[in-house]
C-alpha cells in the first residue's frame, strides 16, 4: 500500500474514493429527457496548469446489472472532449429502452488521472421525461365544427404504453377566461363539433402520456385560430333569408313600377310611343285578303323577322277588320 500521501486529504475524509482522484469532477450535470431525446450534459472540468484536454467518460447501469461504458450503436461516450453525451445523436441509435431503469455516471479523465464518478440519480425515460406538444397539428374549418389532426409527440411502439389528447379551445372575441377543455381523446384525429359557425375559434392540444397506470402530462402546442363555417342550420337560414330577401325585392320592385306607371303614364307612354308598324306579311295579308295567311307567314318567314317582341295593336276600317276576325 502506497502511504496515504498530505497532499490529498480528501481521501483521508473519503476512504471510498479512487486514489487516483486528483481530477476535480465535473460539475452540474444534468439528464434531459425530451420526446424520444436522451442527452446528459456537464459543465467542462477547467485546469490552470495543464494544457492537455480533459476527456470524459459516461457510464450506464440498468437496474441488476454492473456499470458498462456507452456502447449504444454509434454511440461514443467513453474519453470524449465535449461535455455531453447525446444518446439519441445518431440515427440507428434509440437511446436507452424507455422502460428500462437506468442510471448514469461520469467522470473527467486527464492521462493517468481521473476525476472521481458523479453518479446520477436514476431515471425510466416514461416516468421522468418531458413531453412536448403533439406534432404537425392540422385543422380543417367545418360547419360549425372544427376537424383537428396531430401526430403524436414522439413515437411509441409498445403495448404498455400509451397517448391520450385533450384540446383546448376558446371563442377569439370572447373573454379568455372561457376556455373549454374537451377529451380524453384516443385518436389523434379530433372533431370539435357543437361551436358557432362564422366564429374563430383558438385552440391548443396537448398529450398525455400513460405507462403502467401512471400519467405524464405533456405541454399544450401553440395556439391557433380558425373560424368555422356554417353549419346546417345556418344554411337553411341562409336560403329562407336569401328567398325571403329576393321575393320581398320583387315586391318592392313591382310595387315601385306599379306606381311609376299610375302616376307618370302618361309620361312613359309618350317616351315609348313609336308608330306602329304591321308586319310586312300581314300588311300583304291585309292587302290581299284572298291568299291564305299561314302561307304567306311560311314563305316569307326570314330568320331576321324570327322574333318579333312587340305588340301590335292593328286597326283598319270596319269591313276588313272583321274579315281578319273571321279567318282568324
Ligand atoms: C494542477 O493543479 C492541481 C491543483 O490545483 C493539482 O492537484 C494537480 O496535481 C496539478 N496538475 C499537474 C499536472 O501539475
Ligand atoms: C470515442 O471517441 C474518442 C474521442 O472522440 C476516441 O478517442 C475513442 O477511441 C472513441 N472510442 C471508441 C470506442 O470508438
Ligand atoms: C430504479 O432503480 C433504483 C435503484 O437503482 C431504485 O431505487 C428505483 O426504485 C428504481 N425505480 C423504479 C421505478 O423501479
Ligand atoms: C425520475 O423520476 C423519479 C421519480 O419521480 C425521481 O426520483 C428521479 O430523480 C427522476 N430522475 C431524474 C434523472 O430526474
Ligand atoms: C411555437 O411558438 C414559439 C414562439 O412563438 C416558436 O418558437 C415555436 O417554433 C413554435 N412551435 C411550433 C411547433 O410552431
Amino acid at each position: 500500500f502506497p502511504p496515504l500521501s498530505p497532499l490529498f486529504p480528501s481521501l483521508i475524509l473519503n476512504p471510498s474514493q479512487d486514489s487516483l482522484s486528483q481530477l476535480p469532477a465535473p460539475q452540474h450535470p444534468r439528464i434531459h429527457l425530451y420526446n424520444a431525446k436522451q442527452v446528459l450534459s456537464w459543465e467542462p472540468v477547467a485546469l490552470s496548469n495543464d494544457t492537455r484536454p480533459v476527456v470524459y467518460r459516461v457510464q450506464y447501469k440498468y437496474t441488476f446489472s454492473d456499470w458498462s461504458d456507452i456502447d449504444i450503436v454509434g454511440v461514443n461516450c467513453t474519453q470524449i472532449t465535449v461535455t455531453e453525451c447525446d444518446f439519441t445523436a445518431s440515427g440507428t441509435s434509440k437511446g436507452f429502452p424507455m422502460d428500462f431503469n437506468v442510471t448514469l455516471r461520469l467522470q473527467a479523465e486527464l492521462g493517468e488521472l481521473h476525476s472521481a464518478w458523479v453518479t446520477m440519480p436514476w431515471f425510466l425515460h416514461y416516468l421522468n421525461v418531458t413531453i412536448g406538444p403533439p406534432k404537425d397539428v392540422g385543422v380543417t374549418p367545418g360547419e360549425g365544427s372544427l376537424i383537428i389532426n396531430f401526430s403524436p409527440p414522439f413515437d411509441i411502439n409498445s403495448s404498455t404504453v400509451s397517448f391520450e389528447y385533450y384540446v383546448h379551445y376558446w371563442e377569439k372575441a370572447g373573454i379568455q377566461k372561457q376556455k373549454k377543455v374537451k377529451g380524453p381523446y384516443k385518436s389523434n384525429f379530433i372533431l370539435l363539433d357543437g361551436l358557432k359557425p362564422f366564429r374563430v375559434y383558438c385552440l391548443q392540444v396537448k398529450a398525455q402520456l400513460f405507462w403502467h397506470g401512471t400519467i405524464r402530462s405533456g405541454h399544450l402546442s401553440n395556439t391557433s385560430c380558425y373560424e368555422t363555417m356554417a353549419d346546417a342550420s345556418t344554411k337553411l337560414q341562409q336560403v329562407i333569408l336569401i328567398s325571403v330577401g329576393t321575393f320581398s325585392s320583387l315586391l318592392v320592385l313591382a310595387g315601385a313600377c306599379f306606381f311609376l306607371v299610375l302616376k307618370y303614364g302618361g309620361l312613359i307612354k309618350y317616351w315609348f310611343h313609336t308608330p306602329p308598324r304591321i308586319p310586312s306579311q300581314i300588311e300583304e295579308y291585309l292587302k290581299d285578303p284572298a291568299q291564305p295567311i299561314l302561307e304567306v307567314l311560311d314563305k316569307n318567314n326570314s330568320p331576321k323577322d324570327d322574333a318579333w317582341d312587340s305588340v301590335f295593336i292593328v286597326s283598319f276600317p270596319e269591313k276588313e277588320h272583321e274579315h281578319v276576325l273571321q279567318t282568324l
